[in-house]
């Protein structure tokens, strides 16, 4: 059970503990070498499989680096209720450097949605430009960047994932997902329908 939220009487008040490291999310060229990699020979289990949405539900609020719609971006469990993601790379990421690795953000840990919304409002306050409530269907996540440029996801996880209940959407894994993955495949595959809304509706409300 989550504490009540603390709100402010001004927006710009607000004071938000995150809980450390939700994820941090890189650019891979090779999900398949990434996924034996993390997955068999460093022992994170691979615990997200994604398919983003096409168009990017998102686009051009912030800016980005690259076009992350229709992706693969699969999650690696690190501990403590972390990840370690990878988007797979398409051309309009430019070009990587292969040794060296790229990252793409970093998303901090809150404990609910309702922090979200009431770290949104501050930051608007503050003149900072932060995109819609976006629901992933496993969390729920706001975007924007800091004063350097780097560009920052906050997120509250909506369901339990974890090594043996994976939350597993893309609709074509890669063979390594399917043989990291298992039985698993068939028990936690989710499909999302066409018109599924990744926009979270309680924008409406705020
Ligand atoms: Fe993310």
């Amino acid at each position: 059970m989550s504490a009540p939220l603390e709100t402010a009487t001004n927006p710009k008040d607000f004071k938000l503990k995150t809980r450390g490291l939700h994820h941090a999310a890189y650019l891979t060229k090779d999900m398949d070498k990434t996924i034996d990699f993390y997955h068999n020979l460093l022992n994170m289990p691979l615990v997200v499989t994604l398919a983003l949405p096409e168009p990017d539900p998102f686009a051009g609020e912030i800016p980005v680096r690259g076009d992350v719609a229709g992706t693969r971006h699969y999650f690696f469990d690190c501990g403590q209720g972390a990840s370690l993601a990878f988007f797979s790379w398409n051309e309009s990421f430019g070009d990587i450097d292969p040794d060296l690795g790229v990252m793409h953000h970093i998303s901090l840990n809150v404990e609910t949605v309702d922090e979200l919304y009431a770290l949104k409002e501050k930051l608007e306050a503050h003149g900072i430009s932060v995109t819609k409530v976006i629901d992933h269907f496993f969390c729920k996540s706001i975007y924007f960047r800091d004063p350097n440029g780097l560009y920052l996801e906050y997120s509250s996880s909506t369901i339990e994932y974890h090594e043996d209940k994976p939350f597993l959407e893309d609709p074509e894994p890669l063979d390594e997902a399917v043989k990291a993955l298992g039985d698993k495949l068939s028990d936690y595959k989710t499909q999302f329908r066409e018109g599924h809304n990744f926009v979270d509706p309680d924008n409406k409300k705020h």
